[in-house]
């Protein structure tokens, strides 16, 4: 569910490397407040950051506003990822900065969210004895009394998993957002048991969301100007959900379809795709409508089916391709993305060149590239031996990297000569005299701004040059 920005560069970094971190704020303050704010930071993937938007809404309804400066708020939050090892220590480190707040400001609590809460429990108030609260992923409709619970000096903890909490009444509150594209999830948790993933255990048991309370977020969000959505899921193929009343059943395909006829004008995209369960008759639904986006998130993690089954992965190196030869065949000009963890146990250099030419097979757009990181309780902490020497991990994986650097600038350079439909995001990194934006395939484009043109709009963008990372052009 990571379609913002590649990795290319770094090793073992954390997704979508561009936003985490980021600090949700909203221009117009939320709902009325007694003074009262909160300022939050989101880590992992766009799961939280959407999650983030459903606590601010929370809150606001409680009576507190958002603010971009954690030295003025009372309650600083902070979302966290336990996907990696690194991604932990991120945390930790953040934890050390809120303290030295909190020693200026007397009173600020510091809260917990999301899968690290999850993971460690209550014994996040030994390790860290200045967290006040720690909230799991589907306790957050507690967060007020919790924090009304610590105003009292009573150290709360809610990591509660449900089998049915989707959040589906709430209305995100949309912070720090560019008002032109927003996350829309589905669905929670995950019940595929990948050997390496700790998500399962931190987000508990999947379920989706009601899809009519689906389609009328994607209708509130574009009446409000937006004009891209991104549904969100761990494992989006397979969203089920089943109309109490009639008994009608809706699967992705079906979802993907309702939220594509919101508007023409309103752009669709997804993640994450499961290579075992995506379906013709989704591909043929993304064909079917221009505005569903031709890019797929189709992480393979490893390109040898000895490697994937220890993973648990469910598929073969053969299932996959025929899976990329589908998505090519009934959508030429679709761009495929992927995730891909190196030195897995026991993995052989054999092996990992099989990873090395699923990559080419594939011909990714881009990927987000990883090493092998243990993490406590999944089945291959368990099971298996972490046995690949850490040198060896980050050799195979600055492999993995090189490769798909090029497999990416070949895959950039092709577009040069070619028009594309780009929806305007905002001003461009470098200059306010270009806008930046997406193609239906998510790549992005930098080119000059032209009057009367706004982000949300869509131009016509012909591309003149491209890097591994970006395309450059110019309004047709
Ligand atoms: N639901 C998504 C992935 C969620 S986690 C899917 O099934 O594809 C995002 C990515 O983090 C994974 O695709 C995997 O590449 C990586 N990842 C997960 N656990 C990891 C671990 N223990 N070490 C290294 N990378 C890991
Ligand atoms: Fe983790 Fe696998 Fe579920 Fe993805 S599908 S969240 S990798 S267990
Ligand atoms: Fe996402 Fe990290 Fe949790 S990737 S689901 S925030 S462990």
């Amino acid at each position: 569910m990571y379609n913002q920005n590649p990795t290319l560069e770094g090793i073992n970094k954390t997704i979508d490397e561009s936003k985490q971190g980021e600090v949700f704020f909203q221009e117009k303050e939320a709902g009325a407040t007694d003074g009262k704010r909160f300022y939050i930071e989101s880590y992992g993937c766009q799961m939280n950051f959407s999650d983030s938007e459903i606590v601010a809404s929370i809150l606001g309804e409680a009576g507190f506003a958002p603010t971009r400066n954690m030295e003025e708020s009372d309650l600083i939050l902070i979302n966290t990822c336990s996907i990696r090892e690194k991604a932990e220590e991120t945390v930790r480190k953040r934890l050390r900065v809120f303290d030295k707040v909190k020693g200026n400001r007397p009173g600020t609590l510091v809260g917990v969210l999301g899968c690290m809460a999850e993971r460690l429990k209550e014994k996040f108030l030994d390790e860290e004895k200045l967290v006040d609260m720690v909230i799991g992923p589907d306790a957050y409709r507690d967060l007020p009394g919790l924090v009304a619970g610590a105003e009292e000096g009573e150290k709360g903890v809610n990591v509660f998993l449900s089998r049915e909490e989707t959040y589906a009444d709430i209305s995100p509150l949309r912070l720090d957002s560019n008002g032109v594209s927003a996350f829309i999830s589905i669905m929670r948790g995950c019940d595929n048991m990948c050997s390496f993933c700790v998500v399962p255990f931190t987000r508990g048991r999947e379920r989706s969301r009601d899809c009519f309370s689906v389609v009328a977020e994607a209708t509130d969000l574009y009446n409000k100007g937006y004009r891209e959505v991104t549904l969100l899921g761990q494992n989006v193929d397979s969203y089920k959900w089943e109309n109490p009343e009639t008994g009608n059943k809706v699967n992705f395909a079906n979802l993907l379809e309702m939220v594509a006829q919101v508007h023409p004008d309103l752009r669709v995209r997804f993640s994450t795709s499961h290579p075992k369960d995506i379906t013709d008759e989704v591909l043929h639904t993304m064909a079917k409508y221009e505005n569903i986006c031709n890019y797929i998130h189709l992480p393979v993690q490893s390109g040898n089916s000895r490697v994937l089954d220890l993973m648990n992965r469910t598929y073969t190196r053969e299932w996959y391709m025929e899976r990329v030869e589908a998505i090519y065949r009934i959508i030429p000009d679709c761009a495929i993305s992927s995730d891909i963890i190196a030195g897995f146990c026991t993995e052989t250099e054999e092996e990992h060149q099989d990873t090395l030419s699923i990559i080419e097979f594939s011909n990714y757009s881009m990927s987000y590239m990883f090493f092998y990181s243990e993490r406590p309780g999944t089945l291959a902490a368990r099971k298996l031996e972490d046995d690949v020497p850490q040198e060896v991990k980050k050799r195979r994986l600055q492999e993995i990297i090189r490769l798909q650097n090029q497999v990416s600038f070949k895959h950039n350079q092709k577009d040069i000569g070619k028009t594309f439909k780009v929806l305007i995001e905002g001003d461009s990194k470098r200059s306010d005299q270009d806008f930046k934006g997406r193609n239906s395939q998510n790549k992005m484009i930098v080119f000059p701004k032209k009057e009367g043109l706004k982000p949300g709009d869509y131009t016509m963008v012909k591309v003149l040059d491209a890097t591994s990372a970006t395309l450059k052009g110019e309004i047709v």
